[in-house]
């Protein structure tokens, strides 16, 4: 069957079609095989792609199939019956890319077929096509994990960095429409993508290529925020734009040593690239100002999609889409190339995503 990825670790022009074997012999008692209909790009695709991630991830055999999110039609079922064929379902794929030793068949999404763990599987939301549904898995969970961890309730003020990304665009919806946050502030670059944020729930958007937010929150009379979300590796510069008492949750940039252990690096060599969260900069700034500040690895969970599921089925948040690519296309624009040449840029307006079928 036809996959995209890389037999080396390298730039996008390593990403290459490849053939692999149909899953057969799949351990069926708690996975199932998805005919995969989209896939979707993201970030972190580039630093496992780049090698940044071997440390944590380093990848067990080449070519490895690239992509986390996915939604398709189940080919095959599992022995415990939770799925049955020709059910629709989304995923972000579990398992990381050394797990390949002990679960031979994990690969990622943008292929013919993949295989998904049952703990980590949902059915797609009738109202989303199976594209839309492929943009929410990883962004979707990231932006619901970081608000639950954050502790936003009903009434508090919010600070969103990036907010036309994938996550950024998941956060917004998510902070105003589900947690009932009152004021909701990202930024984002003029123009679409401020008109983006706006539609999506943000009350004031602040164009980060003109202002600067410390500049328009950070005074002493200024309206600090409850909550920080930052998707920008701006962490540190969010203490001065919180409240005493606070919350500042960072997804970018450098992890704790301590968020690493937690999603399973155990390479003794991490101790001496990561710092503990004590010994951060973002931290002590954080602390100096009566806040708490963390770093938060997406962690899968049935539970958090199911949520996310049940949102997107009330209208309660809706998924963006910068684009759809196809698979079968080797074009440099139209084809999947496209995909990640405009995810890997950065620039992106929400997700981009291949579709398969
Ligand atoms: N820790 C985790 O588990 C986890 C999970 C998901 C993502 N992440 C990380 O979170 C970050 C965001 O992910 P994503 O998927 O949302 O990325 P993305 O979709 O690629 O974000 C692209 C968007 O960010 C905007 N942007 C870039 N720099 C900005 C800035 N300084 N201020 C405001 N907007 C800015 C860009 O707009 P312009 O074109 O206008 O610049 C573009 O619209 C990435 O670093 C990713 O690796 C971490």
């Amino acid at each position: 069957m036809s996959s995209i990825g890389f037999s080396k670790h390298g730039k996008t022009s390593e990403l290459a079609k490849n053939s692999v074997a149909y899953p057969h012999g799949f351990d069926a008692r708690n996975n199932i095989v998805i005919k995969v209909h989209a896939a979707a790009v993201n970030p972190v695709d580039k630093a496992l792609l780049s090698g940044d991630l071997k440390m944590v991830f380093p990848v067990a055999t080449f070519p490895h199939v690239i992509s986390y999110d996915v939604a398709g039609v189940v080919e095959e079922a599992d022995l415990e019956g939770k799925f049955s064929v020709g059910q629709p379902v989304f995923a972000r794929l579990f398992g990381s890319p050394k797990d390949g030793k002990k679960t031979p068949w994990y690969r990622g999404a943008m292929a013919e077929y993949c295989v998904a763990d049952t703990s980590n599987v949902v059915l797609k939301p009738e109202n989303l096509s199976f594209e839309e549904a492929a943009s929410i898995p990883l962004v979707g969970m990231t932006a619901l994990q970081v608000l639950k961890a954050s502790g936003l309730k009903e009434g508090d003020s919010i600070f969103i960095s990036g907010g036309a990304g994938g996550v950024g665009t998941m956060a917004i919806q998510l902070a105003k429409h589900v947690f009932k946050a009152s004021r909701v502030v990202t930024t984002a670059s003029k123009g679409e993508k401020e008109k983006l944020c706006k539609s999506l729930g943000a009350d004031v958007v602040v164009d980060y290529k003109t202002s600067n937010f410390v500049e328009v929150y950070g005074g002493t009379n200024a309206d600090k925020f409850d909550v920080c979300f930052d998707t920008t590796g701006e962490s540190l510069q969010m203490s001065s734009i919180v409240n005493d008492g606070g919350r500042i949750v960072t997804i970018a940039g450098m992890a704790t040593l301590e968020e690493l252990r937690r999603i399973g690096g155990t390479a003794w060599i991490l101790k001496l690239f990561v710092k503990r969260k004590a010994k951060r900069k973002e931290h002590k700034a954080a602390q100096s100002v009566n806040a708490d500040w963390n770093y938060l690895f997406l962690s899968p969970s049935h539970a958090d999609l199911s949520t996310l599921a049940s949102h997107l089925k009330s209208g309660a948040i809706k998924p963006v889409l910068d684009g759809v690519w196809d698979f079968h296309s080797e074009d440099d624009n139209d084809g999947w190339k496209g995909a990640f040449n405009r995810s890997f840029s950065g620039r992106a307006m929400g997700k981009c995503v291949v579709k398969i079928v």
